[in-house]
Parts: structure tokens; sequence; C-alpha cells
């Protein structure tokens, strides 16, 4: 008998997913990976298909889940995450929080496996408490645009202890703040993608409100080890894991114009419905715990991400 270790990772062929399984692999796990492609690419994880330690199930997760075999961890991290796509599906969006994660608890409970969840500094809703700590139960506005991503998070997570709590379940709950890297969608309308590509094709880069709103934005590989320990930790309530370095969204669009050395002028548009003021994690629990802290600063992560972006065929050809 191997004493390999065998984790299911839901959303696989998305932008955290497809990183979450190159780490695993790296690991030494066996990683089996399931996606039904709504918002993902077979392209984040077609480098993997030759590696017999990874295997992928093309399923929808708001359908029955299945995996034979043993599975000694779940990572759940299947559903829309941009407010460009949550606003266009959102049915999909809530069935895939709540229908979705109750498939993945029932099959991490039939396994014996331990399941992490990824939830979102967006269950904060707009702040009323600055930096956020994980004991803030937030300002959700339920009815509002976003209410359909930010509640079916919220009802994660109730899921996701209910199990733990009702059932002995192991879990684990991660609360994400904005994450960037390589293989974010340039068309997934975050700030970041939207930045670059405005600045790669010499257009404006156009700004929502006034662009005082703050954001705090953490490299991809920082926010996959701070998974990888908060999974191997024994702490089952929710942890903050994110950048804390705060700015505004005028000053990360004028630091991204500055490092493509474009000329071209910011423009500002209308603030979204219900769009958060502020965004700043407190990481005291993730230091104290987990021994965390993000190590790559934001220069060093918008060259990475850059150069990501300057090899896709839209600007590797130009
Ligand atoms: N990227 C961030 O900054 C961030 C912040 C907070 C939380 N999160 C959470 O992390 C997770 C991954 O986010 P991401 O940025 O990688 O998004 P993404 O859209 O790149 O990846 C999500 C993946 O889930 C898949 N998916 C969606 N519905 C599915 C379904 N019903 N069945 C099977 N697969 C399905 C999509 O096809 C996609 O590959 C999400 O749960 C998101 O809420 C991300």
């Amino acid at each position: 008998m191997s004493d390999q270790k065998r984790i299911l990772i839901t959303g696989a062929a998305g932008f955290l997913g497809s990183h979450l399984c190159d780490r695993f692999i790296a690991e030494g796990f066996k990683v089996v990976g399931m996606d039904n492609f709504l918002t993902g690419s077979v392209n984040n994880i077609s480098h993997l298909f030759p590696n017999k330690d990874f295997e992928f199930y093309h399923h929808d997760i708001t359908k029955f889940v299945h995996v034979p075999g043993p599975l000694d961890y779940v990572l759940h991290f299947a559903s829309p995450a941009s407010p460009i796509d949550y606003l266009k599906m959102p049915i999909q969006t809530m069935k895939v929080g709540s229908v979705g994660t109750l498939n993945c608890l029932g099959l991490a409970l039939a396994k014996n496996a331990r399941i992490l969840v990824a939830s979102t500094s967006e269950i904060y809703g707009d702040p009323t408490v600055h930096p956020q700590v994980e004991e803030y139960w937030g300002n959700v506005n339920s009815v509002g645009p976003r209410g359909v991503y930010d509640e079916a998070k919220r009802f994660l997570e109730a899921l996701t202890m209910a199990y733990h709590n009702f059932h002995g379940l192991e879990t684990r709950i991660i609360r994400i703040f904005n994450t960037y890297g390589p293989r974010m969608r340039l068309d997934d309308g975050r700030a970041l993608p939207t930045f670059m590509s405005q600045a790669l094709r010499g257009e404006d880069i156009s700004v929502y409100g006034d662009g005082s709103q703050t954001r705090s934005f953490c490299y991809v590989d920082d926010l996959v080890e701070g998974i990888y320990r908060l999974l191997m930790s024994d702490y089952s309530m929710p942890v903050n894991i994110g950048n804390p370095s705060e700015i505004t969204i005028k000053e990360f669009a004028e630091e991204i114009a500055r490092l493509i050395d474009t000329d071209c002028k910011i423009i500002y548009q209308p603030l979204p419905t219900d769009d958060p003021q502020q965004r700043k994690p407190d990481i005291t629990k993730a230091r104290e715990l987990l021994g965390w802290e993000p190590k790559i600063d934001r220069a060093e992560g918008l060259q990475r991400t850059l150069a990501y972006f300057k090899s896709l065929p839209e600007f590797s050809n130009k």
C-alpha cells in the first residue's frame, strides 16, 4: 500500500485551482482535479495531463459528486469569483456555493477526508471595521447585485461549520483577500488584468469612481503557501489570508502605467453598486497559528504577472 496522499481539488482549471494542483503535485500528492470549465480554462492544467499523479474529471459539482477510491483531502475552490462572472451567472454562483458545497462536504464525510473551503473577504461586505478581523460579522447587502456571491460564501461557511459541529468532519475555512498572478483571465473584469491589458494595448486605464477605494493585493504563491499551511493545521475557524499592504485603486493604476511605461491617461467610470470602500486583512491569526505572512511584494508580483500577460498570444505576437 502506498502512503502517497490523494487530494481532490474542485475548480482545478481556474486561476487559484490550477496553482494548487501544481503545488500539491510538487509536494508528492496524487491530485484529482475537477472542473466544468464555467470560468476556467484547460490551458491552465494541460501541462499536468501527462503527469501520472494527475487525473481530471470534467464535472459540474452542483450535480452529485463521486470520486472512486480513497481521498485524504478536499480543496473546494469551484465558483465564479470575479464580479463580471458572478453578475453574469448569479444562479450558478449561488448553486455552486450551496449545492456544490453540500456535495463536496458529503463526499469528504463519506471518504473521511479533511476539507478546506474557499471563502472570501467579500463576506465582510462593505466593512465598517478596518482592517478586517475574522471576528467581524460583516456588512453585506443580501439583495444587492453582489449579494449572490457574498451570501453564497456566507452559506458555504455556515454549512461547513454545521458539518464540523454535527458530523465532526475535519474542516478548514480560508477567507481569501484579492489575489493576483499568472493565469488570471485578461477579461475577468478585476482591476489588475483590466489595467494591465488596457496599458499593454495602449488604451486609457479605466478606474471606477474616483479611485480612492482601497484594496490589498496578495501574490498567488503567497496565497498557495497560506492554503497549504492552513490545510495542514488543526484550526477549524475561519482564517484570513491576504497581503495587508493597502493601496488606493488610483495609485494601483498609476503603478501599472509606470511599470508598462505607457503615457496613457487614467479615466474614471461610475462606481458599481455596493463596491466596498476599503479592504485590508488583519492577518494576526495567520501569523500566529500558521507562521504565515506574505513574502512577495507588489513590485515583484506585478513584474511576474506582467511577464505572463506579455507571453499570451494577444501580446506576444506584437
Ligand atoms: N482570486 C481571488 O482573488 C479570490 C478571492 C477570494 C476568494 N476566491 C475564491 O477562490 C476560488 C477560486 O477563484 P479563482 O479566482 O481561481 O476563480 P476562477 O474563476 O479562475 O476559478 C474557478 C473555477 O471553478 C470552476 N467552476 C465554477 N463552477 C463550477 C461547477 N459548478 N462545477 C465545477 N467547476 C466549477 C470554473 O470553471 C473555474 O475553473 C473561488 O471559490 C473564489 O470564490 C478567489
